[in-house]
């Protein structure tokens, strides 16, 4: 074999490299692609455990703050978070959801049993009325999920008449005696959720015909527009994405993706939310960067059918999933928000802002007390977990133009396997302010970036935070609401066009360029 002999200099260089952490990237500022929409930003409360009942609705008579019934801490928090959209009833939820039983006085509406989430009672106090101005509350959009599963075509479309017509018939008739006179704007519609499996457990065929026959009721009124949302698949199922579009493509708006990071990989035994080492931090986040294939490749088999890219990639089902928190019921997906999650979230979010050409929407699961949330509530207490920071820092981005963004990031290796350490998005508002937004992953070393920024005339940083946490597994908890929490950024140095910045382990930050 060859010797290969280190000269001095090699060795240095050798040296440099493994005491520093470098990447560097290229923002192109006067190149504006795709704009980022602000519906990328999504939420989704389900009927499922505390998601709703208890996380958002305590009912006029709670002793918790509140505005007709919902929470007022939870709608200030949500509210501040400028949520764009929220998808509602479910989830596996919708399929099973019947809309004229959350309608009318709520103490004569019937009780349902909740069958996929816990075999609870479904008293059916939230309901079309109660959403509708939950969406009013937090200034927010609803993205209806509608039952193919065990509904009908009429039971949807009348649903359709009943939120959205505002002439003489005798469901707007019946809305107006339920108290609400004028139309609602609805433009999210999704004809079925995961129909592939607890929405019906259908074939691709089977489901891109009943696709076209409940889209063809799904009607148009009073001048609202649906955006008509088929049900998609999960991860790499992407035969299902190609024959529904292929088949369905000219009747609808979008195709959904669903794609749960699971920590270990594994649905069996998916990995604890709280109390773990660096071997679960490393490979959730490994986990979570598969999003960026599932998106490539749903995407490239859309192009067949849809080359201009009308069809939109509604990935309106992401996040962590994690073993639910013990003691807990199994059924109510209750889990733990750590750094490492909120930085899941902000890698998902950098995925989803690149291909914002195909993703024109999508919703983390789920708003409060579910899965990864933005929010946890224990009666009267509330905290914001670190994924919410995330969405906060990530406001910047809303319904901007995505700017190229060439990184050469270093890697992050643990045991053998690696990942990139950087995570970016970059941005720019129509004022021109450049939006920045980079994630550390490693969980030890400091990352330095430099951000050579051409085509923009920059100087000065406004709104530099970070977020960032003490142990890969720093959480937020009711004893300790603020323990991982936005603090202001120093650590930067912007000099001519090209910026320079020190970002410690386990870290996102966010900057305002002008
Ligand atoms: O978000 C929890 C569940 O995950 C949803 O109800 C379902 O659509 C998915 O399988």
């Amino acid at each position: 074999m060859k010797k290969i002999i280190l000269t001095p200099l090699m060795v240095l260089l050798l040296g440099c490299f493994a005491a520093t952490a470098q990447n560097s990237m290229v923002i192109t500022a006067d190149q504006p692609q795709s704009t980022i929409s602000e519906h990328i930003y999504g939420q989704f409360s389900e009927h499922l455990g505390t998601g709703v009942y208890g996380g958002l609705w305590v009912g006029e008579n709670s002793d918790i703050p509140n505005t007709d019934g919902f929470r007022n801490d939870v709608i200030q928090a949500l509210k501040e978070l400028e949520v764009p959209n929220v998808r509602w009833p479910g989830g596996c939820f919708a399929d099973e959801y019947h809309w004229r039983d959350g309608i009318g006085p709520r103490d004569e509406r019937p009780v349902r049993i909740n069958t996929h989430w816990g075999m609870v009672e479904e008293k059916n106090q939230v309901g079309t009325h109660e959403f509708m101005r939950l969406t009013e509350l937090i200034d927010t959009e609803p993205y209806i999920s509608a039952n193919v599963g065990s509904g009908t075509p009429k039971e949807m479309a009348n649903w359709i008449e009943y939120m959205t017509y505002d002439g003489n018939s005798t469901l707007a008739n019946l809305r107006r005696e339920n108290g609400q006179d004028e139309a609602w704007e609805v433009k999210f519609w999704g004809i079925g959720n995961e129909s592939w499996g607890c929405g019906g457990n259908m074939q691709a065929d089977y489901y891109a015909d009943l696709y076209r026959r409940y889209a063809t009721f799904a009607k148009n009124y009073s001048g609202n527009e649906l955006f008509k949302i088929a049900s998609g698949f999960s991860d790499d199922r992407y035969q299902w994405t190609e024959t529904v579009v292929e088949e369905a493509g000219n009747q609808m708006d979008a195709i959904s993706l669903h794609y749960y990071t699971l920590p270990t990989g594994n649905w069996q035994k998916k990995g604890p939310s709280k109390d773990f080492g660096e071997d679960m931090y490393f490979s959730t986040l490994k986990e979570g960067l598969v999003m960026d294939k599932y998106v490539k490749q749903h995407s490239n088999r859309m192009d067949k059918y849809d080359p201009e890219k009308r069809i939109t990639l509604a990935v309106d089902e992401w996040g962590v999933w994690t073993d639910p928190i013990e003691g807990s019921n199994p059924g109510f997906l209750q889990q733990q928000n750590s750094i490492r999650d909120a930085l899941v979230a902000s890698t998902t979010l950098d995925i989803l802002n690149k291909h914002s050409d195909r993703v024109r929407i999508a919703n983390i699961a789920q708003t409060v007390n579910v899965l990864q949330a933005m929010i946890l509530t224990e009666g009267k207490q509330m905290i914001k977990t670190p994924t919410y920071h995330v969405f906060d820092f990530y406001t910047v981005h809303h319904n901007t133009k995505l700017l190229p963004l060439h990184l050469d990031a270093g890697t992050y290796e643990y045991k053998g396997e690696n990942i990139p350490a950087v995570s970016a998005t970059a941005s720019k508002s129509d004022d021109g302010t450049v939006n920045l937004t980079v994630s550390n992953l490693h969980a030890s070393e400091t990352q330095e970036v430099t951000a050579d920024i051409r085509g923009a005339d920059l100087s000065s940083v406004n709104d530099a935070r970070i977020l960032t946490g003490d142990a890969v597994d720093a959480i937020n908890t009711f004893d300790n609401p603020d323990n991982v929490s936005p603090q202001s950024y120093t650590d930067y140095e912007l000099k001519g066009g090209e910026l320079t910045l020190q970002i410690p382990s386990k870290s996102v930050i966010v900057l305002r360029i002008q």
